[in-house]
């Protein structure tokens, strides 16, 4: 619906806080000494204003096709990507980590990608037909 204006992103280029990130996420994952943010240089959170429940689902929705969309064009530059719903888990449960986004009032955080130089490349893979179920109505 073009509901673009309850929609904002938060990059976040600050060391120290993806370092605290990392320490969460892992803490949240009970996976002490793993490195969830994959010590990515930027962050980037999708939050969307969250006030009816009935729409909550169409907002998250909506943050997870803008970071999809955020993805596939960091892969056009070159550049390595990944969706990050682990740490947008344990910062969202994290009121320090949270209010440092200062995000807009009554916005939730619905997605984040981490986003940095790689050295690996993408080939194109065989996706099985079947991996996803389908039922058809006739
Ligand atoms: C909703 C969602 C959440 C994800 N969260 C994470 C995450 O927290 N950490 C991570 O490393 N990858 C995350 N990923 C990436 C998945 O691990 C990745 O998509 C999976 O390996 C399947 O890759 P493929 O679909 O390219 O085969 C997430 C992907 C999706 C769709």
């Amino acid at each position: 619906m073009g509901l673009y204006d309850q929609i904002h992103l938060t990059v976040v280029n600050n060391r120290d806080f993806i370092a605290d990130a990392d320490v969460a996420t892992a803490a949240m994952m009970h996976r002490e000494g793993t490195h969830p943010t994959y010590n990515v240089p930027i962050l980037i959170f999708v939050s969307a204003k969250n006030q009816d429940p009935m729409f909550t689902g169409m907002m998250m929705s909506s943050a997870a096709m803008i970071a999809h969309n955020m993805v596939l064009e960091a892969t056009e530059l070159g550049l390595g990507a990944c969706y990050l719903w682990g740490v947008l888990t344990a910062v969202s449960n994290n009121p320090d980590l949270l209010a440092k986004l200062n995000l807009p009032e009554g916005y939730d955080l619905f997605a984040a990608i981490g986003v940095g130089p790689t050295s690996e490349t993408y080939e194109a893979r065989e996706i099985p037909a079947d991996r996803i179920s389908v039922n058809v109505i006739d």
